[in-house]
């Protein structure tokens, strides 16, 4: 039991969480009715969060944080992806650190809450340590993610990935933005130039690694408990498809003569839609993201489309097996149709299990708090499950209202963000004594 008993300071992570989303590319937050009353008005700020990474909003969000941690007496360092590391100096520094933390870029039209309650909620529970005069003995290292969201690169979780040694160097420098602009030309110009071969971190890097984030999905608050404890996370996979067809105008081209990419990619995505909702499993899910149409005029056959698909489930086998089914549908709609399908898979990562004495330490602080919870399953992906290749993990989920995440309404109570909070900076206690 840790006593004094640590007391997060909520109103001022709220604020600094209401900052953090003022940060961003997309338009000044507005506002919009709470579908439940949250505040006085019933209205709440919903700000437009998009902070891709190495935008000029990541490197401000960036810096922001960093200030915060600085005014906590954290020591920074950043990798040569960018990847941050705030360490709390422990007693016996030379051991290996204890880290929590998540990310803060942010995909195109999302919330205040996915990632950022795990960077500023790990900042808070440091503090509520540091308050009680709570002394750790292994350091306690909060870790800001590069790029956990794929936006950019097509790619998720690339900081992590990277750190974990599952994508090495060389693939990383090929990987291109839509404007094809490279990793190193980025990385460059937002002030990240060491040696990528540094970013992978050796096996027992960490003693421990435990993320607090939003659950994304509605069981929390529809079963009425205030948090849950990840045991595993379902495995993602992601393909970029190109269907080249052939353009031409679009009142002089005969039917029987078309071969229209944009056609023969609608019919794609819903066999995609089938494979996955043909395994009868809840767990799968696929989804096509991304659809860019060239040369994308009202008046010009469509001759090349470029999709993003993402396809997760918690059994990495069922995965491959929807992934399989839309090749063979490709097949047929390619000779059926006359266009060429290209498939470059672009990742496809098993599932992580998260470390059972960590998920022990989780349950019994959720316990001394008095707090209700379940053991649960990860259908997002995290940092967690790269991290989860050279250190033990765990996660801590807080509800969100209705389950919504990547939206402007994204939403995460005070209480529900103090209770993570508490229950992380209780778990981190123990892991570093
Ligand atoms: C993370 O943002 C995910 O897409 O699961
Ligand atoms: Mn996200
Ligand atoms: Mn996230």
């Amino acid at each position: 039991m840790l006593e004094p008993t640590p007391s997060v300071e909520i109103r001022g992570l709220m604020a600094e969480l209401e900052t953090l989303a003022s940060i961003s590319e997309a338009a000044a937050p507005s506002k919009i009715t709470a579908p439940h009353k949250v505040t006085a008005s019933s209205e709440i700020i919903a700000p437009v969060v998009t902070r891709v990474v190495f935008s000029n909003a990541d490197l401000r969000a960036r810096a922001y944080v960093k200030d915060l941690c600085q005014a906590a007496g954290l020591s920074i360092r950043e990798d040569a992806v960018g990847n941050t590391f705030c360490r709390w100096a422990g007693s016996e520094p030379g051991l290996p650190a204890v880290a929590t933390g998540s990310h803060i870029d942010a995909i195109p039209n999302a919330g205040a809450y996915d990632g950022t309650v795990g960077v500023l909620g790990g900042l808070e529970a440091i503090r509520a340590l540091q308050r009680v005069g709570f002394q750790p003995r292994r350091s306690i290292e909060l870790v800001i993610f590069t790029a956990e969201e794929p936006t950019r690169f097509g790619i998720g979780c690339l900081g992590s990935r990277m750190m974990g040694g599952v994508l090495s160097p060389e693939q990383a420098l090929a990987l291109r933005d839509r404007d094809g602009r490279g990793l190193e030309e980025l990385r460059t110009a937002a002030g990240f130039t060491g040696n990528l071969k540094t970013v992978a971190l050796a096996s027992g890097h960490f003693h421990g690694f435990v993320e607090l984030h939003i659950e994304q999905g509605p069981l929390l608050e529809r079963e009425g408990l205030d948090l849950g404890i990840v045991t595993h996370i379902a495995a993602p996979a992601s393909m970029r498809i190109a269907v080249e067809g052939e353009g031409g105008h679009a009142g002089a081209m005969l039917m029987p003569d078309r071969h229209d990419a944009l056609a023969a990619a609608a019919e794609l995505i819903l066999a995609l839609e089938a494979a996955a909702k043909t395994t009868g499993v809840i767990d799968t899910v696929a989804t096509v993201g991304v659809c860019e149409v060239f040369p994308g005029a009202v008046n010009s056959v469509p001759s090349r489309v470029l999709l993003e698909t993402d396809i997760r489930d918690t059994d990495a086998s069922r995965r491959d097996g929807v992934l399989a089914s839309l090749r063979v549908a490709a097949e047929e709609i390619a000779s059926r149709r006359g266009v060429r399908i290209g498939f470059k898979l672009i990742n496809a990562d098993p599932p992580a299990t998260c470390d059972t004495g960590i998920l022990q330490a989780v349950q019994s602080a959720t316990e001394q708090s008095g707090y209700t919870s379940k053991r649960m399953v990860s259908r997002a992906y995290h940092d967690s499950l790269f991290v989860a290749r050279f250190a033990p993990v765990a996660m801590i989920f807080i509800p969100c209202r209705g389950g919504v995440s990547h939206r402007p309404d994204e939403y995460a109570s005070p209480e529900w963000i103090a209770a993570g909070v508490d229950v992380l900076a209780r778990t981190l206690a123990v892991l570093a004594s």
